[in-house]
Formats: structure tokens, sequence, C-alpha cells
């Protein structure tokens, strides 16, 4: 399928030298209204094909983030386009109270790819990770005597809330925000003795990213991951695979788990599923899928 119907030629890299070397002029709207809660550069986007983007002085650059890897698809793929102009014309918000086509035939196909009993969908992969948080701790209060712990690993990255900053120690944050939310445990990641000796009866999870992104692209040993499966199964505590960055196809399977041969409980994914596009129709940022354990 071609993705990309370009509407001009792609920039040849000699000009893209040179243009770098020219002031940009044309004036942009202010940025004094706009929180600065990230860094950004001074350049406003106007347009971007595939993995290219363009300035309001119509310089062009190579994208190398994505979407700050949210994207699978390229910038304005037109298969992209073409569906959400037929969806808009069709049906923009219905409510999330109530059921639409899309929310339906979503849910449906990733339980059926995943081996999933149900999905949730949200927003955004912090929403998930947190909905995958509530979630074990409903399971706990029901089967595990309210157990509402959750063990998580050291440099982990599970999103910007209140509740998923407690449970990251990813070193980019700069500010926690203390107090945290107290009910999680850090462990070193890759050593299954440390994650074995910090359950207790309060745990209720283990919650891990089965590749660590923001700790620098860090992978879980099959044998860790084989090894914290069969663990929780002795314990009888949840797994929880955070596979927003790593899920829908980016390192090969369509989970890393299915790779490694390994069944979390909980699987929460993100990024590559919506392109973090918030298209209410489908919320699709990213979603928690539920298998049987969770009832
Ligand atoms: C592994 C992981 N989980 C959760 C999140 C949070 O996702 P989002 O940025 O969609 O809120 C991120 C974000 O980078 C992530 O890398």
């Amino acid at each position: 399928m071609n993705l990309f119907k370009m509407r001009r030629g792609l920039p040849d890299l000699d000009d893209l030298a040179l243009d770098a070397i020219a002031p940009s002029t044309t004036v942009n709207p202010s940025r004094e209204y706009l929180m600065p809660s990230v860094e950004r550069p001074q350049q406003v986007f106007v347009r971007g094909q595939g993995s290219w983007l363009w300035d309001s002085a119509d310089r062009a650059y190579l994208d190398f983030t994505q979407g700050r890897g949210a994207n699978s698809l390229g910038h304005s793929p037109s298969a992209l386009v073409s569906a959400i102009a037929e969806q808009a014309q069709a049906l923009i918000n219905p409510g999330f109270a109530l059921h639409n086509r899309g929310m339906l035939s979503l849910a449906a196909r990733l339980c059926q790819l995943t081996g999933s009993d149900q999905a949730y969908l949200l927003n955004t992969g912090t929403e998930a990770c947190e909905a995958a948080i509530k979630l074990a701790r409903k399971w706990g209060q029901r089967h595990r005597a309210g157990a509402s712990r959750i063990i998580v690993a050291s440099n982990a990255c599970h999103g910007r809330s209140l509740a998923t900053i407690s449970a990251s120690d990813s070193s980019t944050l700069t500010n926690r925000f203390e107090p945290q939310l107290p009910g999680f445990s850090h462990v070193p990641f890759n050593d299954l003795a440390a994650l074995h000796a910090a359950v207790d009866a309060r745990t209720v999870a283990i919650m891990l990213e089965p590749i660590q992104s923001e700790a620098g692209v860090i992978p879980a040993t099959a044998n860790y991951l084989k090894g914290v499966e069969r663990l929780c199964r002795e314990l009888g505590i949840l797994l929880i695979f955070d596979e927003v960055q790593t899920g829908l196809g980016r390192c090969g399977q369509l989970l890393v788990e299915q790779s490694c041969d390994v069944r979390a409980d909980i699987v929460v994914l993100g990024k590559g599923l919506g392109g973090e596009y918030r298209w209410p129709l489908y919320s699709p940022g990213a979603l928690p899928v539920v298998s049987t354990w969770v009832s």
C-alpha cells in the first residue's frame, strides 16, 4: 500500500545543509501563552509527510523522533487521512457512555490478536498504566485480601501522572512532585532474586516494561521474563506488562511477550496503537488488554 501520496518532492540534503545556516524570518504566533512544560525548539511546524516535517518558513527537517515515539506510520499517511476524514463526516463523538462501531471492532480485533478477553480503551499510555494499576488493585480487593502493592523496576517509565510517576523511576524526571503515592516497591531490573525477595502478603502485582524505554532501550532477558511469569503463577499475583513502547509489532511480533513465550495477565498498549491522536470516537491512544485471570 502506498501510505504517502507525496504532495511535493522531498528536499535535497545539500539544500537542507544550506538552509540550516539561513535564519527563519516568518512571523509565528506568540509562545507566551503556552506553559513551557517541555523544552521545545523555536520553530513552529506546519506540516509533515512521511519522515519529514516543515516549519512555517518552509524549511524541511528529517524527523527522527516521530511524535516523540508515538507515530508508527510517519506523518500524515494518506490511508489515515482518508479514514479520519471519512469518520469525521459520519460521526465524531457519540460519547464514551455509548457504543460505537469503531470502539467495538477495535476491542474485538485487539482481543483476538492478543488472545485476551477484554480491552479497555483510554487516551494515553499514562492513563492505560493507571487503569492497569487500578484493575490490579481491584483484583487484590477481591482475591488477595486487599493486597495493593505493585513491584516495579528501577529506571522504569510508566507515564507522567502522579500515580505513574510514583510507579516510575526514570532519571529524566527532574521533579517528582512530592509526596509520591504509596504502594510501589522498586527493585533492580533483570534481577529475579531481588524481585522474589520484594514480594510479601501486601503484593498484588509485578509491573514491568519488557524492554525499558526511557532507561535507554534495555531489554529484559527471556529467562528473567520467564522467571517472573513463574513467580507470579506460584505466588498467585498478577503480571502486568507495559508494552506502550514495545507493542504493536515494534519489536517484531505483535507483543514482546509473544516473542519470549510469556503471558502477562494485563498488557498495556499505547504509542503505535493510536499514534497518540486524540480522536474521540475511538479513543485509541492506548489501552490495557485484560486476560481471563482478572475477573
Ligand atoms: C513504557 C511507557 N509506558 C507509558 C508511557 C506513557 O505513555 P503516554 O506518553 O502515552 O502517556 C510511556 C511514555 O513514553 C512509556 O514509554
